[in-house]
């Protein structure tokens, strides 16, 4: 287990956006002419140098299966377990805990499957309205064995989840709840160190979807308390991998469905097949970067922790900055509808992901299309569902194109806020 980090010393409390950005070769391009305005990083972020590099090393020096008898193979065991600290560094807990795997779906599936073999008539579920349909979908697969799933829902006004609800659904008989640390559509944050204790507190299991929360804030699943936590390091600055934590003592305990020749120690027993290699050499890069992001503005940080702690205060000051910028431009375009959290005093329940729609569709300015002309102009935002499809489809909007969304990240500037909302106002107007 990592010492947990302090933050006693003072933190320089602005981003050093020039640093940050010279450490990204992609945000440099341009479009038709017009300099590209990366807004998509809830969709997958760009990644500094040093992770393509990784990546390409990795490829050049290292490239080899594992526990092979020679040079190649013992360096890439060496690397999988740098990238295993280093992982539990970012997430505060042990280097064990951690399991890698293609993506976030893939390894819910994997645990909803394992989970699921004990379950039946009788069990229940707890899934929530709010969440992607990665950490939904492979619950509901339950419901073949019996298993009842029960929805918490949310309040439609502001799109935050109706934790009253949720605790009302929780009973002797629920198994397991599945939480998203914060929305992927509407940015909404989930008190999920609340609804981990209200899951305990029926013996239930803890199940949560950090893949959103990922980039925008500090994941210290040991204050969570929770069994397991998911996310992706393509979302926060890294290569195209899922990664898992689960407490040691249920990956120990329950039975992965895996090949007989595949070790039974934990973690390796949830690593089915040779994993991407190349692209776990690039996880340790990504959370060095991170770290390296906390000691340029705090050089006291003592560990590759307090480093990744102090990155993300300085990262959470930074896009709130931008957030309120981006609301309240927004909130100016009178043909503009915001979902989510618009209320300042709630601005700490959110991350700074905007879905928002034109107030008229019938002026053709349906969020594809909207996403096309911004598209045009430099600006990369989605539109759709993002796969949170039942929140898209409990609000209505999924028939008509879902919603427009404007992800910011922390090497997204003040002046690329402004261009939008300039070139929205001209879309819309
Ligand atoms: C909140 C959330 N959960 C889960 C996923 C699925 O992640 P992956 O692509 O790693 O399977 C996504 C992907 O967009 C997401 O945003």
């Amino acid at each position: 287990m990592t010492t947990m980090p302090t933050t006693e010393h003072a933190v320089t409390p602005t981003l050093d956006l020039t640093w940050v950005r010279s450490q990204f070769p992609s945000l440099a391009q341009t479009v038709n002419g017009h300099p590209a305005a990366f807004l998509d990083g809830p969709g997958g972020t760009q990644v500094p140098q040093r992770v393509i590099d990784a990546i390409s090393n990795y490829l050049r020096r290292d490239n080899a299966n594992t526990g092979g008898a020679y040079a190649t193979s013992r360096n890439t065991d060496a690397m999988l377990a740098e990238a295993r600290a280093a992982m539990a560094d970012f997430l505060n807990c042990a280097a064990d805990e951690i399991v890698f795997g293609p993506n976030m779906t893939t390894l819910t599936y994997a645990m909803s499957r394992a989970i699921g073999r004990d379950l039946g008539p009788g069990d229940e579920i707890l899934v929530t309205r709010l969440d992607h349909d990665a950490n939904v979908t492979p619950w509901l697969a339950l419901e073949e064995k019996g298993v009842t799933i029960r929805w918490a829902e949310i309040h439609k006004e502001d799109c935050t989840l109706d934790v009253e609800d949720l605790a009302a659904k929780l009973n002797s008989k629920t198994r397991l709840v599945a939480i998203g640390y914060a929305s992927n559509a509407v940015g909404t944050i989930n008190p999920v160190k609340e609804i981990v204790r209200l899951a305990h507190s029926y013996g239930a299991l803890a199940y949560v979807d950090a893949v959103h929360y990922g980039p925008h804030g500090l994941i210290d699943v040991a204050d969570l308390d929770c069994d397991f936590l998911v996310c992706s390091t393509y979302k926060f600055f890294g290569p195209h991998m899922g990664v898992l934590f689960g407490k040691r003592e249920h990956l120990a305990r329950l039975r992965p469905y895996k090949v007989r020749p595949l070790t039974d120690a934990v973690p390796n027993r949830w690593e089915w097949g040779t994993l991407n290699h190349e692209c776990i050499a690039g996880i340790t890069a990504c959370v060095n970067y991170i770290a390296d992001l906390g000691r340029h503005t705090n050089p006291q940080a003592a560990t590759r922790r307090a480093a990744i702690v102090a990155a993300f205060e300085v990262i959470h000051r930074h896009e709130y900055g931008l957030m309120q910028r981006l609301i309240t431009g927004l909130s100016k375009i009178p043909k503009i509808k915001i979902y989510g959290i618009t209320d300042p005093s709630c601005f700490a329940w959110r991350c700074p992901t905007l879905a928002v729609r034109a107030v008229n569709q019938n002026e053709g300015n349906t969020p594809l299309a909207l996403a096309t002309k911004l598209g045009d102009r430099g600006f990369f935002t989605w539109d759709g569902n993002y796969y949170a499809q039942n929140l898209t489809e409990h609000l209505d909007v999924e028939k008509s194109g879902g919603f427009l969304r404007i992800g910011l990240v922390h090497y997204n500037a003040a002046e690329e806020v402004d261009r939008l909302l300039l070139a929205l106002k001209q879309i819309l107007s």
